[in-house]
Formats: structure tokens, sequence, C-alpha cells
């Protein structure tokens, strides 16, 4: 099954990913997760990437078209992947359906915007492993440590309070139109991002078996 997560930032893509993996089984493919091992490693295109993702702009079409382009050939994406903030814009779905990709189906998680500041300020994700936590609605085991891999966790430097608003009008312009897209295939399940983390992953997985 090739399935795509669609949000606004901070909707909890990234938190869903990890419930559908343990599922179905197989890999979450977050684009954001690579690029930021990109800038991490300070290869060439992670050099690129730095300053749009800093300022909350997307990185170019070409780069993560190429990043994931290479990866869905890797052998454990197989059998199926969860894309996590892939595609973002119309050219990036139309490149997706141009590599033949077949799409299953395209889960939109529903957060109002004005939730997602107190879900970011309070987000703490592990740079090695990409798990994701939250002080208050998903704490970790040992404060400020990873429990998957047990490497410390840090604040993402774009969730400051200007760059959550610049991420979030970057959403409404560029990749909410991916819901038109979708809807038009018949692939769109829309979740209502509940209070609680296992509310949404509930109904999450509803949509999965819907
Ligand atoms: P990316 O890493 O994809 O960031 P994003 O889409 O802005 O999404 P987030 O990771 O912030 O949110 P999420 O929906 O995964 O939420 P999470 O589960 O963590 O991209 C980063 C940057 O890379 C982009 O800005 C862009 O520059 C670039 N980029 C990436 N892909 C690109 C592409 N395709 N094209 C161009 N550029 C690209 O949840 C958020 C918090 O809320 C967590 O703390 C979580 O624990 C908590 N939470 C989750 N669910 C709940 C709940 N139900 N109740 C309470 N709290 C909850
Ligand atoms: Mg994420």
């Amino acid at each position: 099954m090739n399935l795509i997560l669609l949000g606004a930032p901070g909707a909890g893509k990234g938190t869903q990913a990890e419930v559908i993996c343990r599922e179905l089984n197989i890999p979450t493919i977050s684009t954001g997760n690579m690029l930021r091992a990109a800038v991490k490693a300070g290869t060439e295109y992670g050099l690129k990437a730095k300053a749009a993702m800093d300022a909350g702009d997307l990185v170019s079409d070409d780069i993560v078209i190429g990043i994931l382009k290479d990866r869905i050939k890797e052998p454990d994406a197989q059998n199926g992947f969860i894309l996590d903030g892939f595609p973002r814009t119309v050219p990036q779905a139309e490149a997706l359906d141009a590599m033949g990709v077949k799409i299953d189906k395209v889960i939109e998680i529903h957060v109002p915007d004005e939730k997602i500041q107190q879900r970011l300020s309070g987000r703490r994700v592990c740079l090695d492993c990409g798990a994701t936590y939250h002080v208050d609605f998903k704490p970790s085991k040992t404060e400020g440590v990873c429990d998957v891999c047990g490497k410390q966790l840090v604040i993402r430097k774009d969730d400051e309070p200007e760059t959550v608003k610049s991420r979030l009008k970057t959403y409404h312009e560029q990749t909410a139109p991916l819901k038109g897209y979708y809807e038009a295939q018949g692939k769109l399940v829309t979740v209502e991002g509940q209070e609680e983390v296992a509310d949404t992953s509930r109904l999450t997985l509803e949509a999965l078996n819907a």
C-alpha cells in the first residue's frame, strides 16, 4: 500500500506515520527528516535546503523530487510506503504520477491553525531517528531522551513562533491545493486531529481500513 499523509505543519503527520508504520509494517519516507539529515551532514543539497527550511519556505521541487525518486527505489520501499511531507506542491504530485507511482490513499490530518502553535512550541524531536514527542501530549519516558534510540531530543529550529507563521502561510498557498488534486482522483480521506494523540490514531486506523 502506498500512502500519502497530508496536513499543515504540526498537524501530526509524523506522529500518525509512526502508527501506520507499526500497523502495516511499511517504511515512512519523510522528506523533512531526510532534508534535516542532509543539513546535519552538510551535503551539497543540505546546504542548498538549509536557508529555505530555516525561513519556513519550501525547498525547490527539483531537490525534493530527486531525493524522493532515489528513496523509493530502496529495497525496503518495494512493498509500499508512507509519504510524510511529500508531495507539497502540485508539480511534486504531478512528478509522482509521472514516475508511475500508484497512490492508494491520501490521508489528510486536519487541525485548525490556532492549535498548531501550541503543538509546535512543545514539540521535541530526535535528530537521529526522527521520532517526535510533545512535552505535554506525548512525553518521552525520560525527559530529553529518545525512547527509540536513546539519543538527545532537541527543539526544531523552524518551530519558533514567527517561522511557524510562515510555514502555515506556505502550506495554505502551495500545499492545500493538493486536497482538490487528490479529491478529484477519489483518494482523499480527512481525519480530524483530536486533543489526544491516541484518539487521532484510532481515527487514522479507521480511515486506513475504510
Ligand atoms: P517537515 O519536517 O515535513 O515539516 P512540516 O510539514 O512543517 O510538518 P511537521 O513535521 O512540523 O509536522 P507534523 O505534521 O509531522 O507533526 P508532528 O507529528 O511532528 O518539513 C520541514 C521543512 O522541510 C519544510 O518547511 C520545507 O522547508 C522542507 N520540506 C520538506 N518536505 C518538502 C517538500 N516535499 N517540498 C519542499 N520542501 C520540503 O506533530 C507536531 C507536534 O504535535 C508533536 O509535538 C506531536 O507530539 C504533537 N501532536 C501530534 N498529534 C497530536 C494530537 N493529536 N494532540 C496533541 N498533540 C499532538
Ligand atoms: Mg513531521
